[in-house]
């Protein structure tokens, strides 16, 4: 069935509205299975291109003579909303999407389900199909963001909402807007369309050729007198731009004998009311009368006296039904169309910061927080509460958390912050930007330090951290906090008096369960001092079962937890979480064993200096450090990376890149020449590569003029992908291991990694974050997440099982970083698009190539695209095991690469 609609696809360039043939029609038929043209020549897809939850069924049911077949999409499980999401060209401004519901008693249970429709933010209708049904609704949306997406909500006791057929037209920029700056950010949802005069059915595309269907008369009371003439009619367009159809205007209701024609309309929802009333002439007599809605005179004396047509625009507010009266005054009045909208309203979207901060967090905790466009509107979700379009409350409670990441400090306006039992560990971190918050619930989980931050919290007033493992003393910083009420220290490790500043009678302080805590001292004289943990130890140990291979002398102690057991170097350091006090102190035993380690040359810091010039020239900034450029000895230039963290990551970090970039030399490696570990500094010395990072070439600051053509950038992604597919059956030095096939994790594939030479061969640099895997624990390594925002694989960050599939993931977010040419997060532009894996990701399941970078736009052959699209969007799959084997991804992308190749030669064939 794919297939089907593939080869739908490939004959029509990719169904984004404003994009295709049909004046960019998208018509999704819900649960359909096959792609169709119907008898107003409009093509249906399915709609499995924009939607992934549902079940889909077959109504068949008989109406008059005639029996119909139609499939539904329903959604059985589904508490909360679930959603279609469209991208949306960005030529398009104004969009009417058409929604059907059909029930027909489709799973025999004989009960109709009640539920809400929303748009954007906005909830625009409640559809009750025990009233009606089929059920239509319509509405015109202003397009504000590059994809729409329409939801069906579930409302208590209300059924499973089921949906039939979405149909998207563009409509005609400027339309739909006269007479309405009283109203900003509304979106209109069709009340009446009515073509006044016409009896003999509905009319619509082609006849309207952006497909609004006009209604017949006579449905609407009175139905008197009304003539269908035919006027060839010449418009004037610019003052009617909502371009009514000629055949619409060409008939008309006209007053014959009596003075007044009324419309009595009635309408189903109190409400603010747009109102469009057309008139084209078309008797050859000079009419002229008042026109009223509800009493009020929208005009006096309109006149229709030359053949243009002319529409009146009026608006009303907190109405319940129309009545729209023509009272004459010179002869036969007369309407040639009506259309009537209600105005709903829009909420405001939440900031961009807390979208895009949410975002991170959903997708870096795997966790479905249940939205996917606005947080608070049209509803909050799951875990959040919102005050106006602020997101004000946030609970993540049960999950592995483990730490409180940085993103949590983007979440400004938080008032409620409750992350009890998420394993958090460490420190009490990045939360010292949340000015507003007052409650913050830290409780069952196993934080060592209070950090540095809580007394930034200036609103603060409860603060829970019971069921903690924190240690030392309460500081007297707590005590600044004026407005805290609530202090649950309970069942932790602290000891030492309680600052006298935190004693007054607002304040309720928990405290049994500790080592020792109260005001006074003297109550703890019996507490024998414990081994506190002072000045960080770091203990290098050479391992004797390796030292006869003199290769690799030292092996460092263990670290808590299993996975270290597997790290062919790992540290034993007591966790020490102040961030002031932070020290490493490295053993002469150490250094003297790392001279041993490997072939790569060992450098004086002052032939650092010299090389680099007193470290002159900056190219670049790694993970841990600046680049520099250097000038060896010999001539040769040098990149020489010196490293300004010593922490335990970076000392870690540091031995295990050198390590391991000693031992391998591949030709998509950049390679090391050499080290320095004088006097405390960690220095790297590389090959140079005078073509800077992808970066560089794709979208950062220095972007270099000549952009990439899709040939180079698949010849770069293959070339990075052999270094992958290489590195994963690396056999260099399994005899040092545990005895089996080891493999190595880079962990921070990425773009500003991705090095290119003078012939733009890439190679791949930075191995500082990298794991070695040995074959059999190859499945998966828990470890502390490490990473780059924006590359780091969902699952790894929510269940700490890292595995070779997390690097194709982040393989993945360069891939898509090549084809659309931007970063994989961003802070500006739409919401939707902060996060290039979600924003990306439909437009090229749908085959959508409009998102694809401006530079290689038209110099690219679909097939080749299409090959490397796809990969790049199996490899970010959530889902790990859903994601193909690096060497998969290597084999698309050879293809890929050799389509482009031929259809590059074809087109010089051709010139
Ligand atoms: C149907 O539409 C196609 C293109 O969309 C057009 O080529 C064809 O002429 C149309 N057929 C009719 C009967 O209008
Ligand atoms: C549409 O997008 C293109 C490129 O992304 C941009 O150059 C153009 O200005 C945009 N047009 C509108 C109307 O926003
Ligand atoms: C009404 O429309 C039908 C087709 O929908 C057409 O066959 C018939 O001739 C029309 N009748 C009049 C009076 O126009
Ligand atoms: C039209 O509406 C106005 C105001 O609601 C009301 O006073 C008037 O009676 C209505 N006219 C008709 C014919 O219903
Ligand atoms: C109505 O307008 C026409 C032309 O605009 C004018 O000739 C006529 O006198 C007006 N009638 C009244 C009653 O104001
Ligand atoms: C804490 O969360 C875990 C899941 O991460 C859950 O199994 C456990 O029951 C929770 N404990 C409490 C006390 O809620
Ligand atoms: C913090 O969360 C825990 C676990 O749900 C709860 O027992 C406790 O009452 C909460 N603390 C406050 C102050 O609400
Ligand atoms: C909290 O700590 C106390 C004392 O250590 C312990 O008895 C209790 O079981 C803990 N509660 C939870 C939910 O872990």
């Amino acid at each position: 069935m794919k297939y089907l609609w593939f080869g739908f696809f490939l004959f029509c360039s990719f169904w984004i509205i404003g994009f295709c043939d049909q004046d960019g029609f998208l018509s999704l038929s819900c649960g359909g299975r096959t792609s169709f043209i119907d008898s107003s020549n409009i093509s249906w897809v399915t709609d499995t291109a924009y939607i992934s939850t549902g079940n889909t069924a077959t109504i068949n049911y008989i109406e008059g003579t005639s029996s119909s077949s139609i499939p539904v999409r329903f959604f059985p499980d589904s508490a909360g909303r679930k959603c279609y999401r469209i991208p949306v060209k960005n030529t398009t401004s104004l969009v009417l999407v058409r929604a059907q519901f059909v029930y027909k008693n489709y799973d025999g249970l004989g009960k109709p389900p009640k539920f809400s429709v929303s748009l954007g933010t906005a909830i625009t209708a409640t559809i009750n199909l025990a009233k009606l049904d089929p059920w239509t609704e319509e509405f015109i949306w202003t397009v504000t963001r590059e994809t729409l997406s329409l939801c069906l909500n579930t409302i208590p006791n209300g059924g499973s909402p089921v949906i039939s057929s979405l149909e998207l037209r563009p409509l005609p920029q400027g339309s739909y807007t006269r007479d309405m700056k009283d109203f900003p950010s509304k979106l209109l949802r069709k009340s009446y369309r009515i073509n006044c005069g016409y009896t003999n059915g509905s009319l619509r595309y082609p006849l309207d050729p952006y497909d609004r269907i006009w209604e017949a008369d006579q449905n609407f009371t009175p139905f008197h007198v009304s003539t269908g003439f035919y006027i060839s009619l010449s418009f004037n367009k610019p003052s009617l731009m909502e371009e009514p159809p000629s055949a619409v205007l060409q008939t008309a209701r006209v007053l014959a004998r009596r003075n007044v024609l009324t419309y009595n309309l009635p309408l189903d929802m109190l409400g603010d009311y747009y109102i469009i009333l057309y008139f084209a002439k078309i008797l050859p007599v000079f009419s002229s009368f008042d026109v009223l809605i509800n009493g009020d005179v929208v005009q006096s004396n309109y006149t229709l006296d030359n053949p243009q047509a002319s529409a009146l625009y009026a608006t009303q507010k907190g109405i319940k039904n129309i009545n729209i009266t023509l009272k004459g005054i010179n002869f036969c009045p007369q309407v040639n169309a009506i259309e009537v909208y209600e105005m709903v309203d829009i909420p405001p979207e939440a900031s961009s910061t807390t979208v895009s901060a949410l975002q991170v967090i959903q997708q870096s905790t795997g966790m479905d927080l249940g939205w996917q466009d606005d947080p608070c509107y049209p509803s909050p979700w799951d875990r959040i509460g919102c005050e106006e379009s602020v997101v004000t409350s946030l609970e993540l409670s049960d999950i592995n958390l483990r730490s409180i990441s940085p993103t949590f400090g983007d979440l400004l306006d938080l008032k409620t912050l409750d992350l009890h039992n998420t394993s958090l560990a460490g420190e009490i971190q990045n939360l010292g930007s949340l000015q507003h918050l007052e409650k913050l619930n830290l409780s069952f989980n196993q934080l060592i330090s209070l950090g540095l931050d809580l007394e930034d919290l200036v609103s603060l007033q409860i603060l829970d951290l019971q069921n903690n493992s924190l240690q030392g003393t309460v500081p007297d910083s707590l005590g600044e906090l004026e407005d805290l009420h609530l202090l649950n220290l309970e069942n932790n490790k602290l000891q030492g008096p309680l600052p006298q500043s935190l004693k007054r009678e607002t304040l309720e302080i928990r405290t049994s369960g500790n080592l020792c805590l109260f005001f006074f001292t003297t109550t703890c004289s019996s507490v024998s001092s414990h081994p506190s943990i002072e000045a960080p130890q770091f203990t290098i140990v050479p391992k004797k079962k390796h030292s006869t291979h003199n290769k690799l002398a030292i092996i460092l102690g263990t670290v808590a937890g299993a996975a270290s057991a597997l790290l062919f170097i790992s540290l034993s350091m007591f966790l020490y979480m102040s961030k002031r006090r932070r020290k490493v102190a490295y053993t002469a035993k150490a250094e003297l064993d790392m001279r041993n380690w490997n072939a790569a040359k060992i450098f004086s810091y002052k032939e650092i200096k010299v090389a680099t010039n007193n470290f002159k020239e900056v190219i670049g900034r790694g993970s841990f450090g600046s680049v520099y450029l250097a000038k060896l000895p010999d001539g040769k230039l040098a990149a020489v990376k010196v490293r300004f963290d010593k922490s335990q990551l970076g000392a870690d970090s540091f031995i295990n890149e050198v390590h391991l970039l000693s031992k391998i030399r591949h030709q998509n490696l950049v390679s090391l020449e050499g080290f320095c570990h004088d006097s405390k500094q960690q220095i790297l010395v590389y090959e140079y590569l005078p073509g800077g990072s992808l970066v560089d070439h794709l979208y950062g600051l220095n972007r270099k003029k000549a952009s990439l053509s899709w040939v180079r950038r698949l010849k770069i992604a293959v070339d990075a992908a052999k270094e992958r597919v290489k590195g994963q059956r690396l056999r260099a030095w399994t005899i040092y291991t545990i005895g089996s096939e080891p493999r190595i994790i880079h962990r921070d594939v990425k773009c500003s990694n991705i090095l290119l030479d003078m012939e733009m061969n890439a190679k791949v640099c930075d191995f500082g974050l990298s794991k070695q895997v040995t074959h059999a624990d190859a499945t998966h390594v828990t470890t502390v997440v490490k990473g780059t925002a924006g590359y780091l694989d969902p699952e790894y960050y929510s269940t700490q099982q890292l595995t070779e599939k997390s690097d194709v993931y982040s393989f993945g977010v360069v891939l898509l970083e090549l084809i659309c040419g931007r970063e994989p997060l961003r802070h500006h532009g739409t919401p939707d698009s902060f996060n290039l894996v979600l924003w990306a990701k439909p437009y090229l399941q749908a085959g959508a190539f409009e998102i694809v970078d401006e530079s290689i736009k038209g110099f690219f052959d679909l097939e080749s695209m299409r090959k490397a699209a796809l990969i790049a969007v199996k490899s970010v799959e959530r889902d790990a095991s859903q994601r193909p084997p690096i060497a998969e991804v290597l084999a698309e992308l050879k293809e890929a690469y050799s389509i482009q190749l031929a259809y590059l030669a074809s087109c010089e064939h051709e010139n």
